[in-house]
């Protein structure tokens, strides 16, 4: 047998002691549309376990904008041509498009991209949870045929949006989720990472308030001068997820603050956090300033099996928002709507 060199080890290692926390794996449908996008999904996560909250967010940045019609993942169309939803400045970040692509190849012609999406953010969510994220979803769905960028950042929040702003845009027509769902499907942000240029504002000394250690700490990492040489980094989400040189400097001990210590994993952890202003976006922190909000990160922080069934209800209302446009279709390619498709 070949010498293992450490360094060549060590890495799997780490892949292999996440895999065994986070297991999930045995889960299957009646449907076996869903059991290969199940494969797919534990394959891709095991691969880059960062895909795993991209497909998350998917399911958001998809359904929000016209209903689940796979409009995020359009690279063009006929109508917007390449300035789709994936060039909105709200949709930064966005990941998991070669997975969608494979699981499209091993499902074929029948299934809509836009199934194929919340198939996939239920599956990552189940995995990254442990299992204790879980719901059945009936497939059917149809792809949309335009993808506008404006049109997405006129309907997805930004990171500095005030507690009535969000409130308003979970409400507005075509969403029409309420300020508890807000709240549930905000511990989202327990999971993934997010780029210097969505939590800027956060780092400055008129700031909305964030715990002074957890404000050095991301200083310290991500300088805010970075942005006018260019670059754009990211941090976790969640300082669960950072260092333990970033913990230390952030004050941020899981264990004192109740938070289970082992990373990646999508649970209640944001509500210890965002109650102890160690969260990264103002649109997280402002909802301690509403009254209904705050009772409910309250709630959620104390109650890990609350908010576990509470967001599974609002991760199935998500993914059943109706496509709104009046021309749908099943692609061929979750790229191109079928007009632009040539085989
Ligand atoms: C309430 C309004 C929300 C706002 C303002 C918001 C904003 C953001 C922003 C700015 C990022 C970082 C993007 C970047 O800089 O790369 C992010 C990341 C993320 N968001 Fe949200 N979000 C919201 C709600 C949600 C919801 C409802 C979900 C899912 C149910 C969600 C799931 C995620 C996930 C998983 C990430 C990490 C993605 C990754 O690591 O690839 N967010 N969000
Ligand atoms: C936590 O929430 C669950 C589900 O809503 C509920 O059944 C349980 O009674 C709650 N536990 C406490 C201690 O309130």
């Amino acid at each position: 047998m070949a010498k293992l060199n450490a360094a060549a080890v060590l890495p799997l290692c780490v892949v292999l002691a996440f895999l065994a926390g986070q297991s999930a794996a045995g889960r299957y449908y009646s449907d076996p549309v869903q059991n290969k996008v199940r494969t797919e999904v534990e394959k891709a996560i095991a691969y880059n376990p960062s895909v795993g909250p991209a497909l998350v967010r998917l399911v958001f940045h998809d359904c929000w904008v016209n209903g689940c019609d796979g409009s995020v993942l359009l690279d063009k169309t006929p109508t917007d041509g390449t300035n789709t939803e994936k060039k909105a400045v709200q949709n930064i970040g966005l990941a998991g498009f070669e997975v969608i692509d494979t699981i499209k190849q091993k499902v074929g012609v029948a299934t809509s991209c836009a199934d194929i999406l919340v198939f996939a953010g239920r599956d990552a969510a189940d995995i990254l949870s442990a299992g204790n994220i879980f719901y059945t979803l009936t497939g059917g769905r149809k792809d949309g045929v335009s993808s506008s960028a404006s049109f997405a950042d006129a309907n997805l929040p930004a990171p500095t949006f005030g507690v009535d702003a969000l409130k308003n845009n979970f409400a507005a027509p075509g969403h029409g989720f309420t300020t508890e769902e807000l709240v549930v499907l905000s511990g989202a942000h327990s999971i993934g990472v997010a780029h210097l240029s969505s939590y800027q504002d956060r780092l400055g000394a008129d700031a909305t308030p964030i715990d002074p250690d957890f404000q050095a700490a991301l200083i310290k990492v991500t300088p805010p001068d970075l942005l006018k040489k260019g670059q754009n980094p990211t941090v976790p989400n969640n300082a669960r997820d950072a260092s333990s040189a970033f913990r230390k400097d952030a004050a941020y001990d899981p264990v004192a603050l109740g938070v289970n210590p082992k990373r990646g994993v999508l649970d209640n952890s944001y509500y210890h956090n965002n109650l102890v202003n160690k969260v990264l976006f103002e649109s997280d922190w402002v909802l301690r300033t509403d009254g209904e909000a705050a009772g409910k990160l309250q709630e959620y922080r104390d109650n890990a099996t609350a908010w576990n069934l509470d967001f599974i209800d609002a991760m199935k209302k998500l993914s059943g928002l109706r496509a709104q446009g009046k021309t749908l279709e099943i692609r061929k390619n979750c790229r191109l709507t079928n007009q632009q498709y040539y085989y």
